[in-house]
């Protein structure tokens, strides 16, 4: 269990990298696996290589009065390129959970994106803070279970739909089983009414007829669109057919993700296919892209590869971990302050700026 989350962040904690080492000391064994946990690979040295596999190639001198790290988004202007990426059941993380991350997010005026595997009511979150939400959606199993969650995340106010298609079924996913963890009782998916899965003949594939059975195609997303004035964006998106697919189909926003290595063993690096994807789309919507961020240098990496915006997940949750929402709130300082100063020493003014110019594939 959790030994003291602390309420004030030591004066020598100046990287992202410390959050992780503290984290890890104050979580049980089973939660930093369940945390961490990723393909057989080790996660960290996939994502590292790929961000490693290029150099910042600075222009100094400029001029750069006036400079800022500010985005636009969905016609809301956001101080810095940082959003909350959505992560389950943060209860196992601290007490307050997604609760206190609300609260941080509120503060720092970046976007939560709310896992529908929260471990806080959907109202508590919404009376507890006034961030910027954003409901990450996943299947229900069939349209009307999954339209009914939709109509729940806008009445709480969500400001946008984030469809994850990367993990059809958790029902697939056996790692967290295989390092020992289970969810204790005081931590569960608490917006969610269970479900399920229909009898299968003797004929029929568990997986194929029955799990991916629950799983959403094209044709409900393309459903799904219809159902709400809420831009919907689409999680995983990692092949350019796919992102065109989307925009056909009415989507606002694509997040070029890999769900930080957790689904998928052997999976392509997102680093490497977002360039395409957004050559694919070119500026006709957002693309957002997660998965290994870990300081300012990977940041403006991202952003010159094509992101509009970049999503952080295990990195606040090292943050809430360890001082709960005022962590949250140091982690998103420390890399919106870390991003700022690489952009001023790459000669870059504003996000916009921010292109392939300054970066040397090794
Ligand atoms: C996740 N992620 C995730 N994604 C999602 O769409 N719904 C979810 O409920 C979760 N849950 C979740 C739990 C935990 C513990 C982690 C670490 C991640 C994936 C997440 O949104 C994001 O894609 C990755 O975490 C990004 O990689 P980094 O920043 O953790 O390297
Ligand atoms: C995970 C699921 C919950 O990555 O999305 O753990």
């Amino acid at each position: 269990m959790q030994h003291g989350v602390l309420n004030q962040i030591p004066a020598d904690w100046v990287a992202l990298a410390d959050y992780e080492q503290a984290a890890q000391q104050v979580l049980a064994t089973d939660r930093w696996a369940y945390l961490q946990g990723g393909c057989v690979r080790p996660w960290h040295a996939v994502e590292a290589s790929a961000f490693s596999g290029y150099q910042l190639l600075p222009r100094p001198l400029r001029d750069l009065r006036g400079g800022h790290s500010q985005v636009e988004l969905f016609g809301q202007t956001l101080p810095h390129p940082f959003l909350l990426a959505p992560v389950a059941y943060q209860k196992l993380f601290h007490p307050a959970g997604e609760q206190a991350t609300a609260l941080a997010a509120q503060v720092s005026q970046t976007p939560l994106l709310l896992s529908s595997l929260a471990s806080v009511s959907l109202q508590q979150i919404r009376h507890a803070s006034t961030a910027i939400l954003w409901f990450q959606l996943y299947w229900q199993g069939n349209r009307e279970r999954s339209l009914a969650l939709l109509r729940r995340a806008e009445h709480a106010g969500h400001q946008a739909i984030v469809v994850t298609i990367d993990a059809p079924h958790m029902g697939i996913r056996d790692r967290e089983r295989r390092a020992g963890f289970q969810l204790p009782p005081e931590v569960q998916a608490v917006n969610l009414t269970p479900y399920c899965m229909p009898e299968l003949g003797s004929d029929q594939h568990t997986l194929f007829d029955g799990l991916m059975a629950q799983a959403p195609t094209w044709s409900d997303i393309a459903w799904l669109v219809q159902q709400t004035h809420l831009p919907v964006l689409l999680k995983g998106i990692l092949h350019p057919d796919d992102a065109r697919q989307a925009i056909d189909l009415g989507i606002q926003g694509l997040i070029v993700s890999t769900h930080g290595g957790r689904v998928l063993d052997g999976v392509v690096d997102g680093l490497q296919m977002l360039p395409k994807i957004r050559a694919a789309v070119n500026t006709e919507l957002p693309v957002l892209f997660d998965g290994g961020i870990r300081c300012g240098a990977d940041a403006f990496k991202a952003l010159a590869l094509g992101a509009t915006a970049l999503l952080i997940g295990r990195p606040y949750i090292y943050g809430l971990a360890t001082a709960g929402a005022l962590g949250v709130a140091h982690v998103i300082k420390l890399l919106r302050e870390e991003l700022e100063v690489t952009m001023a020493l790459c000669g870059t003014a504003t996000v916009a700026e921010i292109n392939l110019d300054y970066l040397v594939q090794k």
